[in-house]
């Protein structure tokens, strides 16, 4: 890993009030790792109260609007996650492209919307089983990369940038891609971000998410290429999301 190390739970639709406890272990926990950089994106409505209570973790949002304010029943802009003390958000999660039907355009404008709202973005890529089966995924997700990866203000603004590769057959289902699988797309991606911003390509943190536990954690988490993870169930108790903040350190 040439970029600190970049762990991040996402808590999907879980989580209540109540969760905020586990929270809080994992905020204590992470202070024994102060090497590796610790993020918690828990649904909206938990946002303000968790980056109120647990100051020392990074607070995200799951998504965001691309306007700033206006009619837009439901949605939460990023100017509304900075202002309830959010540090980051995540975009594009396959689970939002498959659920929402959102584009490669709406996410690169999605990610625009969170730099100018002074927030860190976490743009989310990855192939289908049909797709891998196929011989298509670096291609699916180099497209999906460059379609999805937002016009920069300056070359600073890469390294509030972060590239989630996330296989989508390997999300909640156990199946772990295979670490030479992660190496050979982690290297597509980078690629793909040299050639969109050239010397700053390798300020983008490139993250591996699906089927993240604490037994694989180790092995993904030292791999050529592999900044981080974004975590999905193993990020829902302490005990196994700081097995994989360990893993990182
Ligand atoms: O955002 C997280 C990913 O979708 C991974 O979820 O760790 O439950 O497979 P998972």
């Amino acid at each position: 890993m040439s970029n600190r190390p970049y762990i991040v739970g996402n808590w999907k639709m879980n989580g209540i009030r109540a969760m905020l406890a586990e929270a809080r272990a994992i905020e204590r926990g992470a202070g024994r790792y102060p090497e590796v950089q610790v993020g918690l994106a828990p649904p909206f409505t938990l946002v303000q109260a968790m980056a109120e209570q647990v100051g020392a973790l990074e607070t995200g949002g799951q998504d965001c609007h691309v306007a700033v304010k206006g009619a837009h029943t439901g949605d939460i802009s990023a100017a509304m996650l900075a202002d309830a003390g959010a540090h980051f958000v995540i975009v594009g999660h396959s689970e939002r492209r498959r659920d929402h039907g959102e584009t490669d355009g709406l996410v690169k404008a999605k990610a625009e919307a969170a730099l100018a709202a002074g927030l860190g973005v976490i743009i989310c890529v990855g192939e289908t089983l049909e797709e891998r089966d196929a011989g298509r995924a670096e291609a699916v997700v180099q497209g999906q990369v460059a379609g999805s990866l937002p016009d920069l203000a300056d070359e600073g603004q890469a390294a509030k940038v972060a590239v989630a590769y996330e296989p989508v057959w390997a999300i909640g289902t156990g199946r772990v891609a295979a670490v030479d699988d992660v190496v050979a797309m982690h290297g597509a991606i980078g690629k793909t971000l040299a050639g969109a911003l050239g010397e700053a390509g390798p300020s983008v943190r490139i993250l591996y998410g699906g089927s993240v536990n604490a037994d694989n954690a180790r092995d993904l988490l030292a791999a050529e290429g592999v900044d981080g993870a974004l975590v999905g169930g193993a990020s829902l108790t302490a005990e196994s999301f700081l097995a994989i903040v360990a893993a990182a350190a």
